[in-house]
């Protein structure tokens, strides 16, 4: 007689004794919501110790202050830049004395980087946006990694990164070279880091948000009121998205309930990126006959 099966571990989204390093945890407004300020807090709302770093001190502080007030776990702000493999390894030291542990590490920095085409782009600026948005998640992985084989497994998971990612990586079509170039690397470094850490039990994933409406995008008056609009009407569903939609994504793919999940790259784009168009007339595509009928192609 074979036994019956056994019921799988109920999921749960709790983090509680997990601790998370955002990198990039701040914001240029002080109390705006950008990708990694949302991270760390929804993070925090879900039980975790939270490390928010950041090149400013002052931006990440704001950040904890936003935690703290919630009261839950303990949150830290440190100023770092993660384009330095010592102030990388100082980061992740500081969350084992701290905290104990390193469970999540949320690669979040990331910038616009210099604008132009190969044939106008700075040369020198071009390698530093290399360094900023691909090099630091590489050694940000190269400290955390080490630290996160040090936990017991739960489930069978020692650790989890995300790296933040952009639908600018998946397509080309944007003005500039550096972004989707570097966007790209991110992705399939994502894929090339989960198959190289899966048998460690360190889950990778990216998440690819399309155009949100954070402080980066609409800081100092960056953004008139009919580009919010186009940027809106350009996704599927035609609603604008904000920080907290891709921290939602980044909570999950960084968390318990994603056990099973490595290598995903996951666009959070309100559909922006799954299909060319919605308002192409019929007769423009495909050889298709208004109500789909084929037109003999
Ligand atoms: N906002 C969007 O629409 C959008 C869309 C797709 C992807 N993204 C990605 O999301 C991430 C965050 O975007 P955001 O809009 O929240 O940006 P943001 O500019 O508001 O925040 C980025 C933070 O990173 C910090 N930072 C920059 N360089 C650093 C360094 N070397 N070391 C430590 N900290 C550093 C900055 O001080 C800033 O606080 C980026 O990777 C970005 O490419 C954003």
């Amino acid at each position: 007689m074979t036994s019956p099966p056994s019921i799988p571990p109920h999921p749960s989204p709790s983090m509680k004794n997990y601790t998370a390093i955002i990198t990039g945890a701040g914001s240029s407004e002080p109390t705006g919501i950008s990708n990694g300020r949302a991270s760390a807090i929804l993070l925090a709302e879900a039980g975790c110790n939270v490390l928010c770093v950041d090149l400013s001190l002052p931006w990440a502080e704001s950040t904890v202050a936003m935690i703290s007030s919630s009261n839950i776990p303990r949150a830290i702000a440190v100023a770092a830049d993660v384009t330095k493999p010592e102030d990388c390894e100082r980061i992740v030291k500081l969350a084992l004395d701290e905290f104990g542990r390193v469970d999540i590490l949320v690669n979040n920095v990331g910038i616009g980087g210099p604008p132009g085409t190969a044939v106008e782009v700075d040369v020198a600026a071009w390698a530093r946006g290399l360094e900023v948005n691909v090099t630091s998640m590489m050694l940000m992985a190269k400290y955390a990694i080490p630290a996160m084989q040090l936990n017991e497994p739960r489930g069978d998971v020692r650790g989890s990164i995300v790296n933040m990612g952009s639908v600018a990586g998946l397509r080309g079509g944007t003005p500039s070279l550096l972004y989707p170039t570097s966007k790209g690397a991110i992705v399939n470094m994502t894929r090339a880091m989960a198959a190289h850490h899966a048998r460690q039990g360190i889950r990778v994933n990216c998440v690819c948000p399309g155009m949100l409406y954070t402080p980066m995008m609409y800081a100092g008056g960056k953004m008139d009121e009919e580009t919010r609009q186009k940027r809106k009407e350009r996704s599927l569903l035609g609603t604008e998205g904000t920080a907290w939609d891709c921290a939602a994504v980044v909570r999950f793919l960084a968390g318990p309930e994603a056990r099973w999940v490595t290598g995903s790259v996951q666009t959070v784009d309100a559909g922006a990126s799954c299909a060319t168009s919605t308002d192409v007339p019929n007769a423009l595509s495909s050889g298709l006959k208004e109500g789909g009928e084929e037109e003999g192609v």
